[in-house]
């Protein structure tokens, strides 16, 4: 181990009972990788930010699943259009993974049930969230289709999924990432170590060899002084789920690049970011396990580790893109509720505009869709390119 890396990052060691906790293994058994940090600060089963309870999340940051409804009627229409391309299968599964307190998947089943019966028909719907907390919140929202049985909650993705959809929102970039520099030419591991009572970070040994073999599979090379994030546990997931699919469509949307882009030179610091309060910040060891943390997700490689499973590359386009393809059908109709006043249109137009604005979400979030066992399949959000 050398120097510290961001030697400037100020924090209080102690300010909260997980950084005690973190604190106290690293003054046992040495500094940890900063993959094990954010999944500590994330995942920790007591403390970690999403094993706790959504109250107060608002505070923090909000997804597009929360602006309005018309984001999961739109993926509705996009997965009705899935099931029509497998032939109608009687089961359709929608497997929607980190589906949080399952505010999309109510939106999604709500509107299949009164706008597409004869797809609601065949859908069975999987809201698949690890944190137990999250899990409890989803028997409210979810209610009706849960007693019908077209809802299950689980804590893992289906073992076989024959027929239907892997899909998630915003679950890739809140994977925990291994961080590396090039330093003298040679890839380091970024490292969490204890300076005194302040988190610091510091360079150290790669921890796997899959780091190295990450870079090399998609011929990238960083530069010297370079940080980047690579999300291993991304590449697993994915493989994952191409296996357990016998057919039918991965859909993954989130903040992200190409692998070219990612670790370019617009990117020599990487892509980490802290969020508290809706700042993001660098300060990723302010408040561990009261602050979200994320990495931008690299679609490069969930195409080229998706073809071990058998996936291939449907297609990718901006969110903008996406909806806007969905939408423009029936000139967005559905993103009004039945007996809704002139008001209320207004307001929903407003917040349509906020999931599709180039300079907000609708850039900002890639959708990137992969198939298995369908030939050359056409989808209208991907229609737009
Ligand atoms: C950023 S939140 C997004 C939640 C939701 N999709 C939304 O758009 O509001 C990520 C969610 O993924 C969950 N999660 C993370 N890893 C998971 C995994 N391997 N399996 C299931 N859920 C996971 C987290 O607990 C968290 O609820």
């Amino acid at each position: 181990m050398t120097a510290s890396v961001r030697g400037a990052q100020v924090n209080a060691v102690l300010a909260t009972p997980l950084a005690r906790t973190l604190a106290e293994r690293i003054r046992a058994a040495g500094p940890i990788p900063f993959a094990e940090y954010m999944h500590e600060c994330l995942y920790h089963p007591q403390f970690g930010y999403y094993s706790k309870a959504e109250t107060g999340r608002f505070a923090d940051f909000y997804t597009s699943a929360d602006v309005h409804p018309i984001f999961g009627r739109l993926w509705a229409r996009q997965f009705a259009e899935m099931w029509d391309v497998l032939g109608r299968p009687s089961e359709f599964f929608a497997v929607e993974a980190g589906a949080g307190t399952g505010r999309l998947a109510g939106h999604v089943l709500d509107f299949s049930a009164q706008k597409l019966p004869e797809f609601y028909g065949a859908l069975r719907y999987f809201a698949v969230e690890q944190s137990v907390a999250r899990r409890e919140k989803q028997r409210d929202t979810l209610g009706i289709h849960l007693e019908n049985g077209t809802a299950r909650l689980a804590a893992e993705l289906p073992r076989d999924i024959p027929a239907g959809c892997i899909f998630s929102n915003e679950l890739l970039d809140a994977f925990p990432a291994h961080r590396v520099l090039v330093e003298r030419g040679r890839l380091r591991e970024i490292y969490v170590a204890l300076n005194g009572e302040t988190l610091t970070e510091e360079p150290g040994p790669l921890t796997s060899d899959e780091i190295e073999k990450y870079f090399q599979q998609q011929k990238i090379t960083l530069q010297e002084g370079q940080e980047a994030e690579v999300n291993l546990d991304a590449c697993e997931w994915i493989m994952d789920a191409g296996r357990r699919l016998g057919r039918g469509f991965v859909l993954t949307v989130d903040y992200g690049y190409e692998a070219v882009e990612l670790y370019n030179e617009r990117h020599m610091r990487g892509t980490l970011m802290a969020y508290s309060a809706h700042r993001a910040s660098e300060d990723f060891f302010a408040h561990p396990g009261e602050q979200d943390l994320t990495a931008h997700v690299n679609f490069t490689a969930l195409d080229l580790w998706g073809r071990r499973a058998g996936l291939g590359r449907t297609g990718c386009v901006s969110q903008m893109a996406f909806l806007v393809a969905l939408g423009r059908g029936n000139q967005f109709a559905d993103l009004y509720d039945e007996g809704a006043s002139e008001v209320e249109r207004i307001r929903a137009r407003l917040l349509l505009k906020s999931l599709i604005h180039p300079e907000g979400m609708g850039e900002t979030f890639q959708v990137f869709i992969q198939h298995k066992g369908v030939v050359q399949p056409r989808l209208t959000g991907l229609s737009g390119v």
